[in-house]
Formats: structure tokens, C-alpha cells, sequence
């Protein structure tokens, strides 16, 4: 039993689309989610500087925040920074990745969009895992500058970028999957856009993950009342923090 927090670290808000399914199946835990807008986006970064930074942020969650698991919440951290922070740090580390193996689980035959950033694409990880359940059926769509409209909630340009990314798919894509954390909060843009479609998202398996791993490291709390969420914010100027607080609560609130 242990009632520390369960820290969760994105490059800024889209990481609420992986704490609220695990506050759905974990409502008693306490939560410290870390949105490092001051460095994003991250989908354009070199493995080194990903590789930097979320050490500085799990060395915080760590030490400051004694948190008692970390999540990447993010697909691009986790594909650049997985491995190397499960051999530095002895805690549980669990990692969102591209659904990629749902659609061979559950429509391997459908025409496959697999949306996520440039850095998770080229990633050596995501090669393995596609290239393992290739359907032949697929097309790779590297987002770049999608997190950001969606972090910055610019909604007219999002559905202008979705149109002109989506618009030739429509009638013929059949499998979506959502390979970045910020996606799923324009999940109705793009089903306006490519009609009759199936998600694939990662979070829920990471939800599961999540309370698994707690277990088998007898780490689950103990309390039985609802845990507490707390955010902070990486941007300089506290007006910006406090706008980027209010959005993800906002989000936790209604996603
Ligand atoms: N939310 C992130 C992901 O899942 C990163 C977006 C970005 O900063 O480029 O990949």
C-alpha cells in the first residue's frame, strides 16, 4: 500500500486524454500531472533533447513530488525516452505507444490511418511495432504542428489542417489511430471529416497498465475516498501557467 502520487508528464495538456480513463478505473489515487508546454512541441525534437528533458521531469517527479509511478503520457516521450529512463530509474514506468496492435486485434482488414508526430513515426520503437502487425493496408501520417493547434485550441486552422491532411481518405480509411495524446480532443473533427470510422487509441490499455503494475508492486493506495489531481505548467509567465491549468480541468472535467 503506498498513497503517493502517480506522475504524469506530457509535452502539455493532450496528456489529460490518458489521466481521465485512469481516474475512470483509479478514482482513489492522487495524481501530479507535469505539462511542459515551455518545450513544446516535442514531435519535432532529437531523440537527445526528448531524452533530456523528461529525465529532468521524472528526476522531479521523483525527488520533489515522491511520486510513486510515472506515465509517460505522451507517444512521442515514450518512443525517445522509454528505455532509457526504465534503466535509470527504479520506479514503474508505464508508456503509451501507438494502438497500432488493436487494429491487428480487432480490424486488421480495414484501410489504416495511423496519425501521430514526425518524431514518433521515425522512431525505432514505433518501426518494431509496425512492422510486426503491418496490415499492408496502412498509411503513416506524420501530424506535424497538429499537437500545437490542438494545445493552443486554434480550432478554425485545426479543421482547415484536418481537411487538407484527412479529406482524400474519406470513404475508404476504416481504422484510425490516434498516435499522439493531443489527437483524441479533435476526435469529432475527424470523424466529421472521414465519416464511419473506428478509433484506436492507447489510453484505456495504459488505464489498465497503470493498475496492474500498481499491484504487482504492492503500490495501489489505500484510501477509499476520491484522490486529488494536481497540474503545474512548465510555461515562464504565470499567465500562461494559469491559462494551461484552467484548460485541463476544464478538459478533465468534460473529456
Ligand atoms: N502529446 C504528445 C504525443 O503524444 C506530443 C505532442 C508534441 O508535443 O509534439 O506525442
Amino acid at each position: 500500500m503506498n498513497n503517493a502520487p502517480i506522475g504524469f508528464l506530457d509535452s502539455g495538456i493532450g496528456g489529460v486524454t490518458v489521466l481521465k480513463p485512469t481516474i475512470n478505473l483509479l478514482p482513489c489515487e492522487d495524481y501530479f500531472f507535469f505539462g511542459d508546454s515551455a518545450n513544446n512541441p516535442y514531435g519535432d525534437k532529437s531523440d537527445e533533447e526528448i531524452i533530456a528533458r523528461c529525465d529532468e521531469i521524472v528526476n522531479m517527479l521523483v525527488n520533489d513530488k515522491k511520486c510513486k509511478a510515472v506515465v509517460l503520457a505522451c507517444n512521442t516521450a515514450s518512443a525517445k525516452a522509454a528505455e532509457f529512463l526504465r534503466r535509470k530509474y527504479t520506479l514503474p514506468i508505464v508508456a503509451i505507444e501507438p494502438a497500432y496492435k488493436m487494429v491487428h486485434d480487432l480490424n486488421p482488414d480495414g484501410f489504416t490511418l495511423v496519425m501521430a508526430t514526425r518524431g514518433t513515426i521515425e522512431s525505432e520503437k514505433f518501426h518494431r511495432l509496425y512492422y510486426k502487425y503491418n496490415n499492408n493496408k496502412t498509411v503513416l501520417l506524420p501530424c506535424a504542428g497538429l499537437a500545437d493547434l490542438i494545445e493552443q485550441n486554434r480550432q478554425a486552422e485545426l479543421r482547415d489542417y484536418l481537411e487538407n491532411l484527412l479529406g482524400e481518405y474519406k470513404g475508404r480509411a476504416e481504422n484510425v489511430v490516434l498516435g499522439c495524446t493531443h489527437y483524441p480532443l479533435a476526435r469529432d473533427i475527424i470523424k466529421d471529416i472521414l465519416g464511419e470510422i473506428k478509433f484506436f487509441d492507447g489510453a484505456p490499455g495504459v488505464a489498465k497498465r497503470i493498475k496492474a503494475v500498481l499491484a504487482e508492486n504492492s503500490l495501489t493506495g489505500s484510501s477509499d475516498e476520491s484522490g486529488v489531481v494536481e497540474f503545474e505548467d512548465s510555461s515562464p509567465d504565470e499567465n500562461t501557467r494559469q491559462k494551461k491549468k484552467e484548460r485541463f480541468f476544464e478538459l478533465l472535467e468534460k473529456y
